[in-house]
């Protein structure tokens, strides 16, 4: 394929497995262990805030143990020196993406290090717990929630990805089931704007019909080795 000018790529759990943390739809995933009606809709949080609360506080503490590994170094690496326009897009809450360098990112489905008060509705960053209901530093409020896209919200974001999206050559989506719209839909979306799509996962996503060309295997050797191939012609 001709030198790719604009790339999409989007990450999903897959990519944060091999630092160590659960994705949602393995056998002994996220959804395996938590109902997503009790943890992950605004109605949970409005019926039992302190159960909300402590799966985050926990998926919060243990995103700040893991690393990142060779698949967010590499995407780090090509952001850094691609000299086209890069939009990494990820459904990850985790900030592994950020730590290993990466900038030119953003997080559909919101952040874990980020708190969000229901009261004044400033956004704060927070790596401690928020199931002590700590004071809001802007308002006082005891009303900090996890800064979470829950089912029924809006994803964030959605506006410059879809810009993105229709400018873009190449999308490449990375460590996701394609089980949760509208990022399952951006392949779709980026072929109908005339760009070529790869897929890089450990088994075929709900959406690899989509996609013009599929690798499977883990992402820490995948992702380098793609990289490494796409930095060689620029
Ligand atoms: N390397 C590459 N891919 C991997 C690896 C790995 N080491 N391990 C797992 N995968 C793949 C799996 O094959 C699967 O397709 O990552 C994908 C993880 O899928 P999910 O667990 O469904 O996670 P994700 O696609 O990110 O979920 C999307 O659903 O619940 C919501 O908001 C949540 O952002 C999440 C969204």
């Amino acid at each position: 394929m001709k030198n790719p000018r604009n790339i999409v790529i989007l990450t999903g759990a897959g990519i944060s497995a091999e630092s160590g943390l659960e994705t949602f739809r393995s056998s002994d995933g996220l959804w395996a262990n938590h109902r997503v009606d009790d943890v992950a809709t605004p109605e949970a949080f409005a019926r039992d805030p302190a159960l909300v609360l402590d799966f985050y506080d926990k998926r919060r503490a243990a995103a700040q143990k893991a690393m990142p590994n060779a698949a967010h170094d590499a995407l780090a690496r090509l952001d850094q020196a691609w000299p086209g326009d890069v939009l990494l897009v990820t459904q990850n809450v985790d900030d592994l993406h950020e730590r290993a360098g990466a900038q030119r990112l953003c997080h559909m489905h919101g952040e874990l290090m980020s708190a969000w008060c229901t009261s004044c509705d400033a956004r704060h960053r927070w790596t401690g717990a928020l199931g002590d209901r700590p004071a809001c530093p802007t308002c006082r409020a005891p009303s900090l929630r996890p800064d979470i896209v829950w089912f029924g919200e809006m994803p964030y974001h959605l506006d410059m990805i879809d810009r993105a999206l229709s400018q873009c050559d190449l999308f490449v989506s990375i460590g996701t089931s394609g089980a949760v719209y509208p990022a399952a839909g951006f392949v779709q979306s980026a072929r109908h704007f005339g760009a070529r799509t790869l897929e890089l996962n450990l088994d075929p996503s709900q959406g690899s019909i989509f996609f013009h060309a599929s690798r499977m295997g883990r992402a820490t050797d995948l992702v380098p080795a793609w990289v490494d191939d796409l930095l060689a012609e620029v």
